[in-house]
């Protein structure tokens, strides 16, 4: 298939280590606009994205983002929120009386913004930019919020961080497609199934290295005990439910 460029698709790599120079004069602006022709709920576009180029700004927020080095590195920083202030003010200002404090209705702004997200990640890569997604973003979304002055409403959900690149990334692979698609309807996994699915993942030698680093048996259990733990799971669940409940969106 030649259309659309898929291996421009399958070859692009998370960058997270940039050349020291600013991104041109309206190229972040251009891409957002494109981006945000992305589809959104009810075309509502229930999102807001906070530009961060000043390099104090950019050394304050690092902490939030466990001092990885991409925040400094980054020409520009890009915390991606979820946003139904916007839409609720303008719903005061027209006689319309908002009511978007619930589970639903940041269901509804998170999938915009991811969706608003990933489309400005292709646009900025296709524009030869190196881009980084930061998960670290929810784990302290309240610091965040009060660092870029976010109100109710408004939730940090993921930050990219993006400039251009000085290297090419690594090859993290993938899955076969076929361990995430089915047809018609779900079909569980065997054993089998997991150890076919799972077997290139496992056999790679970063994965062989984080298992010895790590003083695993296996690949699974350096993610269950070492990257995703219980403990951090629980703990930011935690801290991540009452920031939602102090910006109004879960009562
Ligand atoms: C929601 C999300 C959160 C991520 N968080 C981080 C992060 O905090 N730090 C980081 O270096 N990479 C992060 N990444 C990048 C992934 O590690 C990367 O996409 C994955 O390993 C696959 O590599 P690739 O993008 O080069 O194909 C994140 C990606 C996503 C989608």
């Amino acid at each position: 298939m030649d259309f659309p460029d898929i291996s421009f698709f399958i070859n692009r790599r998370t960058i997270r280590r940039y050349r020291p120079e600013p991104l041109p004069e309206g190229l972040l602006e251009q891409l957002l606009e494109a981006a945000a022709h992305a589809p959104s709920t009810g075309n509502m576009q229930l999102y807001s994205v906070v530009v961060t180029t000043d390099p104090t700004e950019k050394k304050a927020l690092a902490p939030y983002h466990f001092g990885q080095p991409q925040v400094e590195g980054a020409a520009a920083v890009l915390t991606f929120c979820a946003d139904f202030h916007r839409f609720s003010r303008w719903c005061q200002e027209r006689g319309a009386t908002p009511c978007y404090d619930n589970l639903q209705s940041f269901m509804a702004a998170t999938l915009d913004t991811i969706a608003f997200a990933q489309q400005f990640n292709t646009l900025a890569e296709s524009a030869g930019l190196g881009v980084c997604w930061l998960g670290t973003t929810t784990y302290n979304a309240g610091e965040i919020a009060s660092a870029l002055r976010l109100p109710g409403l408004v939730v940090p959900l993921i930050t990219l961080t993006v400039g251009y690149p000085a290297d090419n990334g690594e090859d993290a692979g993938r899955l076969p497609v076929e361990a995430v698609t089915h047809y018609g309807r779900y079909r569980d996994y065997t054993t089998a199934d997991i150890d076919r699915l799972y077997s290139e993942k496992e056999s790679r030698d970063d994965s062989r290295r984080f298992v010895a680093e790590n003083g695993k048996e296996t690949l699974a259990q350096v993610f269950t005990d070492v990257r995703y733990p219980r403990g951090n799971n629980e703990l930011f669940s935690e801290k991540f439910l009452g920031f939602l409940k102090s910006s109004g969106f879960i009562r």
